[in-house]
């Protein structure tokens, strides 16, 4: 694509220019705008990037190790990769707590925290990398419930926090699928490219009620399942969104000739056009049954499968 290998092209030489032999700090998440735009400023500026990955402990499973074979000593880009692993943090600060908020504001106080603490060890940092897309920018000036979370979770809410002399946002004039195109285009793994959108909360705001690390690896390995089920249909580029989520209820059940009383997983899948509003998406019988049947199988302490079929609005696309 020229368009692109153009964009690529203009923004490296800019970065450069406008960086020359600055320090630059980025956060990067593991979705795709964040980065893209990490990617870009290591072509530009090589090591004088520090990426830092904060690992809430409630990513997908194995993201986080995904993240770092991309980006860390052994992946394919010239940077310093910081990865910090603040499960046990989160965790902490996570217990006993059951409203949805109270959550998300505890998860992301102390992501900011933990980001602090590392920008403070690098010491004197010049720019900012912030992943800002065009419909981010447009977002924020509308003033959305979702612009005010994300500005204070994502890397959207950093530039209070850090002491930095300027914020570099090379994608600013993008949209996401130009987004995509350009990661492509810089060799970013298809599976980070055309990842799908993930709350900055992550699995803290798909387990409802109470945050324990046993909950995190169910809906963890549930999701999975799920996932993978989901690209076996064909299917994983065509819906909006999917995933699942831990709803707090237990049930009666049986299994042999054992009763159980155990947690309910509830399937999300939606098709949306802006995520301001969205219908569930239909996904075929014999696919859902297939999932229900290894999720009950495969995860321990979960004896049920719920599909849920609410458009937005009513519900929200999470359940919290
Ligand atoms: P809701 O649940 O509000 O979600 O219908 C709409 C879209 O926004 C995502 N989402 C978030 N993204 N930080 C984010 O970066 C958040 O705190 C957050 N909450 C929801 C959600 O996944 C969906 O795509």
């Amino acid at each position: 694509d020229w368009i692109m290998s153009s964009f690529v092209e203009d923004s490296i030489k800019a970065i450069r220019e406008k960086v020359g032999s600055g320090k630059v700090l980025c956060a990067l998440s593991g979705g795709v705008d964040s980065s893209v735009a990490a990617v870009l400023l290591s072509k530009a500026v090589g090591e004088q990037l520090t990426c830092v990955f904060v690992d809430h402990g409630l990513l997908r499973k194995n993201e986080g190790d995904e993240v770092e074979e991309v980006f860390g000593p052994n992946g394919s880009y010239d940077l310093n990769f910081i990865r910090v692993n603040a499960q046990e943090r989160f965790y902490e600060k996570l217990a006993a707590i059951e409203e949805p908020e109270r959550k998300r504001k505890i998860i992301g106080e102390e992501f900011i925290r933990v980001f602090e603490e590392e920008a403070k060890k690098i010491g004197t940092v010049d720019f900012l990398v912030q992943g800002t897309i065009y419909p981010d920018v447009v977002e924020s000036g509308l003033g959305g419930e979702s612009a005010v979370i994300k500005s204070h979770h994502n890397v959207g809410g950093l530039p209070d926090f850090v002491d930095f002399k300027e914020i570099i946002e090379p994608l600013r004039d993008l949209f996401k699928d130009e987004v995509r195109k350009a990661g492509l285009e810089l060799g970013i793994p298809e599976n980070l490219v055309f990842r799908q959108p993930f709350p900055g909360p992550g699995l803290g705001i798909r387990i409802i009620g109470d945050v324990t690390a046993e909950k995190v690896e169910m809906v963890q390995e549930a999701d999975a399942i799920y996932r993978e089920e989901i690209a076996n249909a064909g299917l994983d580029r065509s819906i909006g969104q999917y995933f699942a989520a831990l709803t707090n209820m237990r049930s009666v059940g049986v299994m042999g000739d054992e009763r159980t009383y155990d947690y309910a997983i509830a399937l999300r899948a939606v098709n949306t056009v802006d995520f301001m509003t969205a219908e569930a998406a239909q996904i075929p019988w014999d696919v859902l049954g297939k999932v229900t049947s290894r999720i009950v199988n495969e995860v321990k302490h979960v004896n049920r499968v719920l599909y849920d079929c609410t458009g937005k609005p009513p519900g929200t696309i999470e359940f919290e």
